[in-house]
């Protein structure tokens, strides 16, 4: 069973990105996959800040790290602000992919190397967030991820749920299916369990 993490990069309570993680997250379950669903406001992290980083790192971001560590296999559902990701979403990669000096998993220089990435986004604009994946895409890149080609902008999102939280259209579901057996195919080849 592959472990696979889903998180948003929004903690908007009526956060489309949210509803897209959960919906995709339950794709994943269907699909076999061990999955934990992240949201991001339950973890209390700072900005990233040297200076605080150096008289120690955060509990949470530790527990950031771990969670994140314990999983090959990652979705990231990322909103679109000024064409690009969320402040959120970097301020969380910029922590979780700082060294910790002397620890054992979190010491080395690549945390997050050869972690398999999905990557969807949501939007209530026609184009779904979609370059806010041209910009995470090349940030995980440089972070030594394996990003699957296959990916998904939900554009128009005001009107893509139903009340249940669940994607109205077979052609939005097929979509994020796809990027779900996608990561499922790639971690079960470069991480068999
Ligand atoms: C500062 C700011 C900038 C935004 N820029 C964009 C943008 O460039 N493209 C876009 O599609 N939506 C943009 N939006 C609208 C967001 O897509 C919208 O607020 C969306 O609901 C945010 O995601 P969430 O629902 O998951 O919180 C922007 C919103 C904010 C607050």
């Amino acid at each position: 069973m592959t472990k696979l993490l889903i998180f948003a990069g929004s903690t908007r309570q009526n956060s489309f990105n949210r509803r897209l993680a959960h919906a995709t997250a339950d794709l994943a379950r269907a699909a076999g996959a061990d999955v934990t669903h992240l949201e991001l406001s339950t973890l209390d992290i700072p900005l990233y800040n040297a200076d605080l980083e150096a008289t120690g790192t955060p509990p949470d971001v530790m527990r950031l790290k771990d969670i994140m560590d314990a999983h090959p296999a990652w979705i990231i559902v990322s909103p679109e602000y000024n064409g690009s990701y969320t402040g959120l979403l970097k301020n969380t990669i910029d922590w979780a992919s700082s060294p910790v000096k002397g620890h054992p998993v979190w010491g080395g220089r690549d945390p997050f190397a050869g972690k398999v990435v999905g990557l969807l986004s949501a939007s209530p604009g026609a184009l779904g967030g979609l370059r806010s994946l041209s910009h995470l895409n090349p940030l995980l890149q440089n972070l030594q991820c394996w990003i699957c080609p296959k990916q998904f902008a939900l554009g128009r999102a005001g009107d893509a749920f139903d009340e249940q939280g669940a994607l109205k259209s077979d052609a939005h579901r097929h979509s994020a299916q796809a990027v779900v057996d996608q990561v499922l195919w790639a971690s079960a080849r470069l991480h068999p369990v």
